[in-house]
């Protein structure tokens, strides 16, 4: 490999999947993967096949259609583990099993109750039953940046003498800073007698807020692979995020002198596409893809900017897929158009998907005659799923007033039949919802709402994205309009129709969360 090329390992599907509140279902994580494909990413890291029935069919079925890069699936040191590993990846074209152990004393002692010649003979072990389903094994030393360094330097080399291709370094806890975790890069290349036989790679976590800058640290002490998500989602407080580096990596090449083969104009898309289908919003100041990200407020940068863009821009807005132009449709684009330009963000809908998403597209485009790219992804959140609702809105009418009981109607589809409801709330969602209560007749809970504008502007849709709460299980909703009470029973009703697919048994959500 070009020594000057580092390989993006993207977790978003795994690590970024353990973010408090994320859970997607598995044709949302293969729509992922298909645009991280576009991205360009080296490896995809697509699941922890042991953890659940639904992570094993995710990482199977993207494994089998998603061409491309690396598709690599997590396993502990533990054989069934590596052994629903080895099978989900079967079908990739290129596969890769990721074992991993920790290491620091901290975890051996208290999480193992293991010694170190325990732990080291686990990754050996690991690693040697990984390489009896592909060649490709990456191992990770868990909890590296704690990791007593004789002992990390020591199962680096032995894990590599039996096998492993990939050696990476997590800084599971986020504990380290620049210096430090460089200096550790640093050494483990130069002490580590086999290190030359495999890549090096490190995977930065950000509780202390320096994901991004100790990933970066690695780069310059030699890390030809770094572990990243989008939007810096994952565990806690987030992954190093794979647009920050990479856009660091590319502006300032003259510094860092390195490059990734990442496609960076499908940056925006992918971030859009992870945000809307995990339910995460983006901080609007979030660098490179929050929507103040390229906004510039004050005169004086204004003024400057129309002389020269480069006065305050160091990067430019279509570098990362931004186009100046946004309007994307109006009432009178086709449903071939509208197919069109969702396939451009990335969103491959069915017949049936594409029919339910025209339809609302015709009514908001009715409502507001420009419809930008942040709608359209919001409409695709709201409407396509692979199975019909079992229950449609049919029709609803709230009344609301600071001297008025909120009231709420609502008539619902539900096997050919309408059926009505009314009620009265602390508010008109609260009385709406209410109203919804009666007629499914659910043991249900609303643990999470959230309202944002998708645009903005008066015209401006609502997207409200809840979670309700059944039988101690999460489920997330979506829904969209130019009225934000529509968009909040939308949004009920979406979750309240996935959780009774689930019920059915013909979608398979995670049983058990990943315990790492
Ligand atoms: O943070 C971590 O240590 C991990 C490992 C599984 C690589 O996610
Ligand atoms: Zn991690």
């Amino acid at each position: 490999m070009d020594k000057n090329r580092v390989l993006v390992f993207d977790t978003t599907l795994r690590d970024g999947e353990q973010s408090p509140g994320a859970s997607l279902g598995v044709p949302d994580k293969v729509a992922i993967a298909h645009q991280l494909a576009r991205l360009n990413v080296d490896i995809i890291e697509a699941g922890f096949p042991v953890s659940s029935a639904a992570q094993f069919e995710a990482t199977q079925l993207i494994a089998s259609e998603v061409k491309g890069p690396v598709i690599a699936a997590l396993a502990r040191c533990v054989d069934l583990d590596i052994d629903k590993a080895g099978e989900a990846i079967k079908k990739a074209e290129k596969p890769r099993i990721h074992t991993f152990v920790a290491t620091s004393k901290i975890h051996l002692e208290k999480k193992f109750r293991k010694t170190e010649d325990e732990v080291l003979a686990m990754a050996v072990a690991g690693v040697k039953r990984a390489k009896k389903y592909c060649h490709d094994i990456e191992f990770s030393p868990e909890d590296s940046a704690r990791t007593g360094k004789e002992f990390l330097f020591r199962i680096v080399e032995a894990a590599i003498r039996a096998g492993a291709t990939t050696i990476n370094i997590p800084d599971t806890v986020g504990y380290s800073n620049p210096e430090e975790f460089g200096g550790l890069i640093n050494e483990i290349l130069n002490t580590v007698p086999n290190v030359d036989q495999a890549i090096l790679s490190i995977h930065c976590h950000n509780d202390l807020g320096l994901a991004v800058a100790n990933t970066l640290a690695g780069i310059r002490n030699g890390a030809q692979q770094i572990e990243v998500t989008i939007n810096g989602i994952g565990e806690r407080a987030g992954n190093a995020s794979l647009e920050e580096v990479v856009m660091s990596l590319k502006t300032r090449q003259n510094f860092y002198n390195k490059y990734t083969n990442i496609n960076t104009k499908e940056i925006i898309n992918t971030s859009r596409m992870v945000s809307n289908l995990m339910g995460i919003p983006v901080q609007p100041n979030k660098a490179i893809v929050g929507s103040n990200a390229f906004a510039h407020e004050s005169g004086i940068h204004q003024d400057a900017m129309i002389k020269h863009a480069s006065t305050y821009e160091i990067m430019t807005p279509t570098e990362i897929g931004l186009d100046s132009s946004k309007i994307v449709l109006g009432r009178h684009s086709g449903r071939h158009g509208l197919k069109q330009r969702l396939v451009e963000l990335g969103y491959n809908l069915s017949t049936v998907e594409l029919n339910h998403v025209y339809e609302r597209f015709l009514q908001i485009a009715d409502k507001k005659k420009e419809v930008f790219d942040e709608d359209l992804i919001a409409l695709v959140g709201d409407e396509s799923q692979d199975f019909e609702d079992a229950y449609q809105l049919e029709y609803f009418h709230v009344l609301s007033g600071n001297k008025a009981i909120p009231t709420a109607t609502i008539v619902l589809e539900h096997k050919g039949e309408l059926i009505q409801e009314a009620s009265v709330g602390d508010g008109p969602v609260d009385a709406a919802y209410k109203a919804i209560d009666k007629i499914v007749n659910m043991p249900l809970k609303l643990a999470e709402y959230s309202l944002r504008g998708v645009t903005g502007g008066k015209e401006a849709m609502g997207e409200v994205v809840v979670r309700i709460t059944q039988n101690g299980q999460k489920i997330l909703g979506r829904g969209a309009s130019t009225d934000v009470i529509e968009a909040s029973i939308r949004a009920y009703l979406n979750a309240i129709n996935k959780s009774l697919h689930l019920q059915t048994g013909k979608d398979q959500k995670d049983d058990v969360k990943a315990t790492l």
